[in-house]
């Protein structure tokens, strides 16, 4: 570990000298946890502060993209679910949850998959994605290697829970826990706030982390030796979620294209999801809130939305691209949050408004980075039920619904 005058020649080097301000007051312990801290953030964050102005909000010239449609796929499903389960049986695909967020809107105090939504008997959100995984597992008659990320945050929580509820029936030596890299959080003047005189205050890097920290995690061994050659990246809280797909898997491997991301057709035009396109020629996704109502309204020649394709953060990168832009550095998108930290008075603070930035890659801008990505089209209500509120749009009483709906007792 790094000692006292390395830490203040790092933290000097980006004017956050004060970060060691209390350090001859510390115990040995706190003094070796900050030392810690200091040692594994990653500062270089800090510049895309750039007066403000971020990187990641720079764009190009974005354009429609198509996608295999509802209908294509009913016409070609047995050959893409030929094609993807052959691919799983011969060990190429893996999947990585990602369950490092900390589900503010829901306003749960535990790991968001941790939460139970079943009505008339227990049903967790992490229990319906192993579930569902398990029909690919059975389907295929092979296990499939899951990874999961959590944040030292949740970290503990996610393995004892897994542990204790006998990993819903999976084999446990096909999953693999791996943590998020962590962002220091700064307030308004790019000062990196403290929690307390010992701990910087720090948050998970963002979805964006995930290939980066299952590098350092040492996992990328482990995937390659297993043959693994696509990765299902999906989100904790899609309780509909279909993972590793045989169809999408299939039809991303007979396509030719370099990854697939699965798409919902939106409901309306001011629908707040992101969308599929191409930007300066290469797949991207646009977020609702950079679309202007042009690009919302526009209508291509089948009368349809030109921008139509929302994505439900369901992707498949390929090992060896992902291998090749990892050293790439994802834009870092600044966003503004409430922070709790420690004032000059020692006083631990928890803000009503924003009061500083966090730092976020996202798992969305990795599709920018390919040379084609495959939009797969899939029915909204039979695979999209996100809980991201406790009440109202995408909220349990939603999720619930349309679990419902598809059958599943809860
Ligand atoms: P969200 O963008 O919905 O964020 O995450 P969140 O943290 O879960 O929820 P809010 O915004 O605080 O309410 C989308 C997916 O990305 C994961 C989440 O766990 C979820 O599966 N994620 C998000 C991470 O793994 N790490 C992060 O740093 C952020």
């Amino acid at each position: 570990m790094i000692n006292r005058e390395k830490a203040m020649s790092i933290i000097t080097k980006y004017r956050q000298e004060h970060l060691l301000q209390y350090y001859d007051e510390l115990s040995d312990e706190e003094k070796n946890e900050l030392l810690k801290q200091i040692e594994l953030i990653d500062f270089s964050v800090l510049e895309n502060l750039n007066g403000g102005k971020n990187i990641a909000d720079i764009r190009g010239t974005f354009a429609p993209l198509g996608a295999v449609t509802i209908g294509d796929i009913a016409s070609n499903s047995k050959e893409y679910i030929r094609t993807g389960v052959e691919a799983i049986k011969a060990g190429k695909a893996a999947a990585v949850l990602l369950a490092g967020g900390q589900g503010t809107r829901l306003g749960f105090d535990k790991p968001k998959g941790m939460f139970n939504i079943g009505v008339d008997k227990e049903l967790y959100i992490f229990e319906c994605l192993i579930i569902n995984l398990m029909d690919v597992v059975e389907l295929a008659g092979t296990w499939i290697p899951l990874y999961i990320m959590t944040s030292e945050k949740n970290n503990k929580d996610t393995m004892d829970f897994f542990a204790e509820k006998n990993y819903f029936g999976y084999d446990s030596d096909y999953i693999h826990f791996f943590i998020q890299d962590m962002a220091p959080s700064v307030d308004f003047d790019g000062r990196i706030l403290m929690e307390s005189k010992s701990r910087i205050s720090v948050s998970p890097n963002g979805n964006g982390g995930w290939f980066s920290s299952l590098v350092r995690a040492g996992l990328l061994e482990d995937i390659k030796k297993k043959g693994v050659e696509w990765i299902n990246v999906f989100a904790v809280d899609n309780v509909l979620q279909r993972i590793a797909d045989p169809g999408f898997l299939g039809a991303v491997i007979k396509s030719g294209f370099q990854s697939g991301s699965k798409v919902v057709s939106k409901a309306a035009p001011e629908e707040k999801v992101g969308v599929l396109c191409l930007e300066d020629g290469k797949p991207s996704i646009v977020e609702y809130y950079e679309m202007t109502d042009e690009m919302r309204t526009l209508i291509d020649e089948n009368g349809e939305l030109a921008y139509k394709y929302g994505v439900i953060l369901n992707y498949l990168f390929n090992v060896n691209k992902l291998e090749e832009i990892c050293d790439k550095k994802l834009p870092v998108h600044v966003v503004d949050k409430k922070i709790p930290f420690m004032n000059e008075n020692g006083d631990y603070i928890i803000p009503t408004s924003p009061n500083g930035h966090k730092f976020e890659t996202l798992v969305l801008d990795m599709v920018h980075l390919q040379d084609s990505c495959l939009a797969y089209e899939v029915v909204r209500e039979k695979e999209f039920a996100p809980v991201k509120n406790a009440t109202g749009v995408d909220s349990v009483e939603t999720a619930r619904e349309l679990l419902k709906a598809n059958g599943v007792e809860i």
